[in-house]
């Protein structure tokens, strides 16, 4: 059933726990997610990168979409890390539920405007999502360029108050020394910032640089009130890795075959991280009362 990045983050903020944001790119991601999702009665997100989008249009939405129609569990279609009015445009056209505004290269005041003027281009359609921001800047490897790690900026609880209130964003990216891609030394979070966040908004957090956070991490970080969790590394890896480990193997390989193995690498990632979110068996909290 399709659900919406608001729908799905109210209730996982009240019971707390983590839905899943998962990155794909083609159908067997796609395929993976939901079947994860579906296996373990879970909500979740499927969500696009820009360049992704830009790869696979209207149909590669349309083939999430229709997922998210037929699925068994509340599955919500998101546009991720967004720096452009008229992708985002584009992405709502083509059908996504919600979008990531992000505007974490700009000062806080064009920050604040350019989401602001998102959420407001977004409630202006039809069926409002909602809209995750970004305040404080993560490094690492994010939709195929480098930010560098002098180019981090730990998100600012005060400036986190003025940001919500002025934009009204629904959900929050914050960055506490969360990295995407790969942690290149062990990964530090700075739980007392997180703590300091989660005190002063009170809109569901987001965590992005999932792949590679060790559990407890994770597990503690809901406890802050984290209830989105965005992964793209580890799926990927899995697929590249499961891919490259029959092809080397294998003279001759059915492509049917191959697309199933990698659904299925997928799969086992993401249903683990489902488990680690806390989000099995929670769809009865999406049920209408
Ligand atoms: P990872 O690639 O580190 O899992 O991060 C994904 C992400 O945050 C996408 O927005």
């Amino acid at each position: 059933m399709r659900s919406t990045l608001k729908d799905l983050l109210a209730p996982a903020q009240v019971q707390n726990y983590g839905v899943g944001a998962f990155n794909i790119y083609n159908l067997e991601g796609a395929t993976a997610v939901v079947q994860a999702a579906e296996e373990l009665n879970s909500p979740v997100i499927l969500q696009l990168l820009p360049s992704a989008l830009k790869m696979g249009g209207r149909p590669l939405v349309s083939l999430c979409t229709s997922l998210a129609d037929k699925a068994s569990v509340p599955v919500a279609v998101h546009l991720d890390h967004c720096s452009s009015a008229e992708i985002i445009d584009q992405a709502l056209g083509y059908g996504v539920d919600s979008v990531m505004a992000d505007g974490s290269e700009l000062d806080l005041a064009r920050n604040i405007s350019f989401t602001r003027e998102i959420v407001e281009r977004v409630r202006s359609t039809n069926g409002y999502g909602g809209v995750e921001a970004e305040l404080g800047k993560i490094s690492g490897m994010e939709d195929g360029e480098i930010v560098e790690a002098h180019h981090q900026q730990m998100t600012k609880p005060d400036e986190a108050l003025t940001f919500v209130r002025e934009t009204g964003a629904d959900a929050l990216a914050v960055c506490i020394g969360n990295v995407h891609g790969t942690y290149h030394r062990p990964p530090q979070l700075d739980f007392n910032r997180l703590d300091e966040i989660a005190a002063k908004v009170n809109i569901p957090l987001v965590l992005h640089g999932t792949s590679g956070l060790p559990d407890e991490m994770i597990t503690r970080v809901i406890g802050y009130g984290v209830c989105k969790f965005n992964v793209n590394t580890e799926i990927r890896s899995a697929y590249l890795g499961r891919m490259r480990h029959l092809l080397c193997q294998h003279d001759r390989c059915e492509l049917t075959t191959l697309m199933k193995e990698a659904i299925n690498s997928m799969k086992d990632v993401v249903k683990e991280k489902i488990r680690l979110f806390g989000s099995a068996e929670k769809v009865l909290a999406y049920e209408p009362s």
